[in-house]
């Protein structure tokens, strides 16, 4: 399994923070915000990991996370011109995907869960994961079946169809890089990660699994306070490196 982090992106809700350094490498609590989607990688038992950044900040990250020998994996660095959308990061990412399968994580995603045996039971198809919040338009957002098979996904719904909202760590087997190459933006401008979810739900080999435990989208000014509030309470004390 590799594993990719999504780090690029201009960090506009984050603005004036973000105009000097990217939204990722932000402190959140004792250290920078891609420590934790890291760890979680790690944590997970995948040690090969692309990371994803916009191209002004590409050296932070390489200053920061160097080869990743010292923690014990391989890091690669590939640059996003510019925000395109989430599923970029397969086209992007296709050489160091190839055959294998591959977990995706979002740079500003918290997460207390242990996605280990998720992935050492991943085979193929797709497997994403929710969550029940109280503000799911805010996310992608997946409905289940009376038999909790997930029948619905949509992107930020404006009218309500489920409290379940899809968090940032997704695992596919290696035909996402197909399909990610060939979606059409949508009308905001960017291609979006559910039409990948849909393509694998479409044909049945799409999995939800229900995350236990804290998960944070740190993108916004208020979630951004309130990751250090929980990166001082819990998430800190997870960390392995
Ligand atoms: O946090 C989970 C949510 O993340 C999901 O529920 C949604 O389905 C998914 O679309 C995404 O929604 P966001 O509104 O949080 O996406 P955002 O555009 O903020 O991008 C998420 C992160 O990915 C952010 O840290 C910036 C980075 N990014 C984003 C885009 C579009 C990139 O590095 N490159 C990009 O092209």
């Amino acid at each position: 399994m590799r594993g990719i982090i999504l780090s690029g992106g201009s960090g506009t809700r984050l603005k004036p923070l973000t105009n000097i350094t990217s939204k990722q490498l932000l402190p959140v609590y004792n250290k920078p915000m891609i420590y934790y989607p890291l760890n979680t990688l790690l944590k997970a038992g995948i040690r090969e990991i692309m990371i994803i950044v916009a191209p002004e900040r590409a050296g932070d990250y390489l200053n920061l996370l160097g080869s990743g020998s010292r923690f014990g994996a391989k890091l690669t660095y590939e640059i996003q011109d510019k925000p395109s959308g989430l599923p970029e990061a397969f086209v992007i990412g296709q050489n160091f995907v190839d055959q294998e399968n591959v977990a995706l994580i979002l740079g500003d995603n918290l997460f207390e869960n242990d996605f280990s045996k998720d992935i050492k039971k991943f085979k193929s198809g797709a497997k994403i994961f929710a969550k029940k919040v109280p503000d799911p338009e805010r996310s992608g957002v997946v409905k289940f079946d009376r038999n909790k098979k997930a029948e619905k996904i949509v992107e930020k719904p404006k009218k309500w169809l489920s409290d379940y909202a899809i968090v940032g760590f997704y695992l596919y087997d290696h035909r996402v890089l197909e399909v990610a190459k060939n979606l059409k933006p949508s009308t905001r401008g960017e291609t979006e990660i559910v039409d990948l979810h849909n393509w694998y739900l479409h044909r049945h080999e799409l999995e939800v699994g229900i995350i236990k435990g804290i998960w944070h989208d740190a993108g916004t000014i208020e979630s951004y306070y309130e990751a250090q509030i929980l990166a001082k309470k819990k998430l800190h004390k997870q960390l392995i490196i």
